[in-house]
């Protein structure tokens, strides 16, 4: 197996830097639009053998370093008494809602059996995969604000009127949130994922002090309870929480486009780093996404060791051309000697 993303995940480097892309696979290839008309996104994640082959699709197309396993973050919920839903065009949908602490018995203690199709899925593909395998969670808040919210939301209403009125009862939340994820990632890492990343797409509407109450705690709890393989911590709209991010101990950051990935080498020593090229840059022409793509290169060389990725998940709009040409731009960069 090309082992080169998963060295980059422990801090060491080779002679070019490795290459993936959040949400590769997807709408945005004609190849998984294909087996999309034929069935739904749920039963997609349902059914390991179709899970495994949309898992490999960009592994071939683009020739990444590493794959994401296909599946979704509101997918533990199932096992834990909670209805998830995929609408055509609202996106996901949750119910029952938790939106105060008597609705907090919805919510049942998390029966891995009852998602045996993401285990089945990851023990298919680290068989046959020429690269690394990378699980995936929701951080605890993440995850909490859709069970809040029932789906997706701009102002996050209900989440912070439970937050800033039942403190108890949302730490209540975030603890069996915590449970629940670590239980979930023990069982993805016994049938072979090779890495973790935790997805905190929505710490960044906190702020840093609610950040520091209600986020930090349970995301050190969490990374500091999965052993055995690296952690990637990915959240976005997070300068202001520099500060908190270099407690959290996990062992590569991914960062969004919002902050210079040279500041960010600044702000944490160096530290490993993901990221970070805006996705809607690949709408643009080939010469504005080199550009930019081979500033990131230049001073993620700076960071301790560094692996390309986007600032959030690959667009609907992307065309698969220019992506493997990316992948291919990032490949032919050769790392100098820092
Ligand atoms: O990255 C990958 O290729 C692996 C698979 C993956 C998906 N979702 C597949 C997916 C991963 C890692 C996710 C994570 C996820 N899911 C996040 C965190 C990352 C992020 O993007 O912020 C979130 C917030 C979700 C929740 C989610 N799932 C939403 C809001 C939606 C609807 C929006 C949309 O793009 O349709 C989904 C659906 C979803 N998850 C699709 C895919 C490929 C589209 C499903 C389809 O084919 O209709």
């Amino acid at each position: 197996m090309k082992d080169i993303f998963l060295k980059a995940c422990k801090g060491i480097r080779a002679d070019y830097t490795p290459v993936w892309f959040m949400r590769q696979a997807g709408r945005y290839m004609p190849e998984y639009q294909k087996i999309r008309q034929k069935y739904d996104f749920l039963t997609m994640c349902r059914t390991p053998e179709i899970a495994a082959e949309v898992t490999l699709q960009p592994v071939r197309i683009l020739e990444v370093d590493a794959a994401i396993l296909f599946s979704d973050i509101l997918i533990p919920l199932e096992a834990m008494g909670i209805e998830i839903e995929f609408l055509e065009e609202k996106g996901p949908k949750v119910s029952p809602t938790i939106r105060k602490s008597s609705d907090l018995i919805f919510l049942r203690e998390i029966e891995l059996e009852k998602v045996n199709y993401v285990f089945n899925a990851i023990e298919i593909l680290v068989k046959e995969l020429p690269v690394p395998l990378i699980g995936f969670a929701a951080s605890p808040f993440t995850l909490a604000t859709y069970i809040i919210e029932g789906g997706s939301t701009k102002e996050f209403v209900n989440t912070k009127r439970f937050m800033f009125s039942e403190a108890d009862s949302f730490h209540r939340l975030m603890s069996l949130f915590t449970e629940a994820t670590l239980k979930y990632l023990a069982e993805q890492i016994k049938a072979g994922v090779h890495v973790v990343q935790i997805f905190d797409t929505w710490a960044g509407i906190l702020s840093p002090l609610d950040y520091e109450i209600f986020v930090r705690p349970y995301v050190k709890k969490l990374i500091e309870g999965i052993k055995n393989v690296p952690v990637i911590y990915f959240c976005s709209n997070t300068s202001g929480l520099a500060n908190h991010l270099k407690e959290i101990n996990a062992d590569v950051l991914s960062i969004d486009w919002r902050i210079d990935i040279k500041e960010a080498v600044e702000l944490f020593n160096a530290h490993p780093l993901q990221g970070n090229l805006d996705p809607l840059t690949l709408l643009g022409t080939e010469e504005e996404i080199f550009k930019r793509a081979n500033k990131i290169l230049v001073d993620g060389n700076l960071a301790r060791s560094h692996i390309f990725n986007l600032g959030h998940g690959v667009n609907i709009n992307t065309s698969v051309d220019k992506l493997k040409k990316l992948v291919d731009f990032v490949h032919e960069f050769k790392i100098r000697e820092a």
